[in-house]
C-alpha cells in the first residue's frame, strides 16, 4: 500500500496573498480526502507565511484521515503540536529566508537537539518522522535517535529531472533507491517527498520500501487548471501505476 499524503500549504498561500479567509486549506483538505488522498499534511512554519495556528486545530477537528504536522523542532512548535495532536509530526528543518524547506534535517550535527522532541512527541503517541537527506550518515543518526520514520527528501532529484541534467537526476535517484533499501534493514519506516510531480512521483512508487509520498506545491499548482480532485485522481493512478 503506498499512501499519498496531500500538502495543503500553498492554498493557506492564496489565501493570505489577499488575507481574509479563502480560499480555505480546511475545505481544500476534505476535498483531496474525498478525492482519494490518505492523509493530509500541513506545515506551521515560524514566520505562519501560509498555515496559522488556527488551521491546524481546525484540520484536526474537521479530517477523517491522518493529520501529519510539519515543523521544526522548537519548543513552540513542541507545545503546539502537543496541544493539536495530530496523527503524525514530521520534524524538518527552517530557515526564515528559504522559499520552501532547503535539504534535510541535519541529524548528525543536530542528535542532540532532537532527541529531547522525539521522545517528547512519541510519548504523547505521535508517530514522528524525520525528513532527510537520502545519505547513509542520515539514515544511520535518523536509527540511532529511534525515530520510527524517514521522510527522504527528494528535492534534489526533482531539481535535476525539471533541468533536464540526466546525470545528476540519474546519481540523485541512485541515492533514493540506495536510502530507501537501508530504511527496510535499518526497521525504518520509508517515506518520501519534495518537488514531486506527476513524472517523478510515478518513477519513486516503483521503490518497494516507501509506504507513503507527501505532495503538495504540483497538486495544488495544477489544481488551478484542471481542478483538485482531478489532480489528485491523476496523482493516484501515477503512483498506482509506478508501484505495479
Ligand atoms: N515533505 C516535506 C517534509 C516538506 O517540507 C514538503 C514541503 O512543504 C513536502 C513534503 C511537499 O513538497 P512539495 O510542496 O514540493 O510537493
Amino acid at each position: 500500500m503506498l499512501r499519498l499524503g496531500v500538502n495543503v500549504d500553498h492554498v493557506a498561500t492564496v489565501r493570505n496573498a489577499r488575507g481574509g479567509a479563502v480560499p480555505d486549506p480546511v475545505r481544500a483538505a476534505l476535498l483531496a480526502i474525498q478525492a482519494g488522498a490518505d492523509g493530509i499534511t500541513a506545515h506551521l512554519r515560524e514566520d505562519r507565511r501560509h498555515i496559522r495556528d488556527e488551521d491546524m486545530r481546525r484540520l484536526k477537528a474537521a479530517i477523517s484521515k491522518p493529520l501529519n504536522f510539519e515543523m521544526a523542532a522548537t519548543e513552540q512548535m513542541l507545545d503546539i503540536a502537543l496541544a493539536t495532536g495530530p496523527h503524525a509530526c514530521c520534524l524538518v528543518p527552517e530557515k526564515r529566508t528559504e522559499r520552501t524547506t532547503e535539504g534535510g534535517l541535519d541529524v548528525v550535527g543536530q542528535h542532540d537537539h532532537l532527541k529531547p522532541f522525539i521522545a517528547e512527541l512519541s510519548r504523547a503517541g505521535v508517530r514522528v518522522s524525520l525528513f532527510i537527506e537520502p545519505s547513509p550518515e542520515a539514515l544511520q543518526a535518523a536509527a540511532s535517535l529511534k525515530a520510527p520514520v524517514v521522510e527522504l527528501h527528494t528535492g534534489a532529484w526533482c531539481d535535476a529531472v525539471a533541468h533536464g541534467d540526466r546525470a545528476k537526476a540519474e546519481h540523485e535517484f541512485a541515492r533514493l533507491r540506495k536510502a530507501a533499501a537501508e530504511t527496510a534493514r535499518l526497521g525504518l519506516e520509508c517515506h518520501a517527498g519534495h518537488g514531486l510531480d506527476y513524472d517523478t512521483a510515478r518513477t519513486i512508487s516503483a521503490l518497494p520500501e516507501i509506504v507513503e509520498l507527501n505532495i503538495g506545491h504540483f497538486l495544488i499548482g495544477e489544481a488551478i487548471f484542471v481542478g483538485l480532485a482531478e489532480s489528485i485522481r491523476v496523482m493516484r493512478a501515477a503512483m498506482d501505476e509506478g508501484r505495479r
